[in-house]
């Protein structure tokens, strides 16, 4: 017997403080657009339907979530917060419950959310705060027995009022029978000449409905992103909050403030991450992982006892155990290292697969490959995967050893056990246990004279 949820997300804030081109919903935490935050943390809970309140720059808002499926209400003129969920209004079923929510506070946790609509048993429910300095937000009101009164906004709060410090973080589950109900009736007759939203809460006092208040795990989760100071704060928080968690499950890490996680890192025991280290989308790594400083690291998957040297660029990479990688490596999306492998410093890989226990270990290209397993590929190999418009395939078999500089020209295959000379321009498969030339041969010319310089 679940009530329907929707969801009113108010995001038409122009956000002119941020002096950007760009909405302010569209700012990125964490690598990821403020508004993401809240839908993604939407997606996890039981959402039946989304309702988004665009004012300026919707167009670009639409276009950067269309993934989500959403339905678009435009505030064109912003008269306040109750005049936004006003104007949902139209699409808001009337049956169920809403929360409502703001493009702008990104971090409020599906925990929180799930406790806030549990806690919605007689029509309304809300998120409140007591904070050291509650200046600038609404103030909760309470009478003698602590039941909530009313909001008091800044402006219009006198003295006394100024002097309460549990504030609105302006989030709420409210009966959709009760929006329906109280919204049409908001005036604008306060200190601001807005439509507050936090007016419905008097009218619900009025009809003898109690306000249940819960407060937030973390303060973070309440707090919205005016200017670029705060945006950079909230980063520090979240990125301080996924750090902790890591260090509970395990994780050493050299300076907890010198790494940041754009995405999500799950790791097993006893990883090390050195300073400096960027991790972005979703990246996996096993036990005894060790990595050291200015890694990047997008979407990988890194498996027990890897060693990552400094300074490397993985990028949607699969690495399996035992695996040493760098100093500066790029390993390029689709990239498979198995077990024991190498790659050494100045070594670009895309798109190919190196086998167990094989090496490439200085200053080669590796695109469009397949190596088999314990495969040496000397210094400065490259396989020329491309004519200037297809790409082409190598495969190199088994124990082939691949001398240095040695230019592979795909497609071509290199056989089990086979040799390539170093300096070789490889155009044609070589068989398994063959040794394959294709460089000049070597001329000498005996008792050769330097020229010298002319005396003048
Ligand atoms: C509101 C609350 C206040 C609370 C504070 C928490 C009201 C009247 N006051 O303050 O009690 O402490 O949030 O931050 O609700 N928005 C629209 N359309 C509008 C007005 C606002 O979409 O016409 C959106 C903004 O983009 C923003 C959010 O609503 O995401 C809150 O607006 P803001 O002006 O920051 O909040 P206040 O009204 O000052
Ligand atoms: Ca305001």
């Amino acid at each position: 017997m679940d009530t329907p949820l929707s969801v009113i997300i108010l995001a038409a804030g122009k956000g002119t403080r941020m002096q950007s081109a760009k909405p302010k919903v569209l700012q990125t935490l964490a690598g990821k657009p403020l508004l993401s935050h809240v839908l993604d943390t939407c997606q996890t809970i039981n959402v039946d339907s989304t309702i988004v309140v665009y004012g300026f720059g919707g167009e670009h808002v639409q276009k950067a979530m269309s993934a989500y499926e959403l339905t678009w209400v435009a505030q064109t003129e912003q008269l306040g917060t109750g005049h936004a969920v006003k104007v949902a209004l139209d699409k808001l079923p009337k049956d169920g419950q809403s929360l409502i929510l703001y493009g702008d506070v990104p971090l409020v946790s599906a925990d929180t959310l799930a406790a806030l609509q549990a806690a919605n048993t007689h029509g309304m429910s809300m998120l409140t705060l007591r904070v050291d300095d509650p200046f600038g937000l609404g103030r909760i009101k309470r009478d003698k027995a602590g039941n909530i009164e009313a909001i008091v906004e800044q402006k219009d709060a006198d003295e006394a009022e100024q002097q309460i410090t549990e504030i609105n973080s302006g989030i709420y589950c409210v009966d959709n029978a009760l929006l329906h109900k109280y919204l049409p009736k908001l005036s604008n007759n306060n200190a601001q000449g807005e439509y507050y939203l936090t007016d419905i809460v008097k009218m619900a006092v009025a009809d003898g409905i109690a306000i249940a208040a819960i407060e937030p795990e973390h303060a973070f989760e309440i707090e919205g992103v005016n200017n670029r100071q705060q945006l950079a704060s909230l980063e520090r928080s979240w990125q301080g909050k996924l750090i902790h968690d890591l260090q509970v499950a395990g994780v050493q890490f050299a300076d907890p403030t010198r790494v940041d996680i754009r995405g999500s890192v799950s790791a097993g025991q006893d990883v090390f991450v050195d300073v400096n280290v960027v991790f972005e989308g979703d990246c996996i790594l096993g036990d005894n992982v060790y990595i050291e400083a200015g890694n990047v690291i997008k979407h990988a998957r890194i498996g027990n006892a890897c060693h990552i040297k400094p300074h490397c660029v993985i990028d949607h990479a699969n690495i399996g155990a035992g695996v040493d990688i760098g100093p500066f490596a790029h390993l390029r999306p689709d990239t498979v290292l198995s077990d024991n492998s190498k790659v050494g410093n100045f070594v670009e890989i895309k798109k190919s697969t190196l086998g167990t226990g094989s090496k490439v270990n200085h200053l080669s290209y590796i695109g469009d490959a397949t190596i088999g397993a314990e495969v040496n590929v000397g210094a400065g190999v490259i396989t020329c995967n491309y004519d200037g418009v297809n790409k082409s395939q190598t495969v190199i078999k088994d124990k082939a050893f691949i001398g240095s500089n040695a230019s592979l020209v795909a497609p071509v295959n290199i056989g089990d056990t086979a040799t390539v000379a170093a300096g070789s321009v490889i155009t044609k498969d070589v068989d398994d246990n063959a040794l394959a030339f294709g460089r000049a041969r070597q001329t000498q010319k005996d008792n050769f004279q330097r020229p010298s310089k002319k005396n003048t």
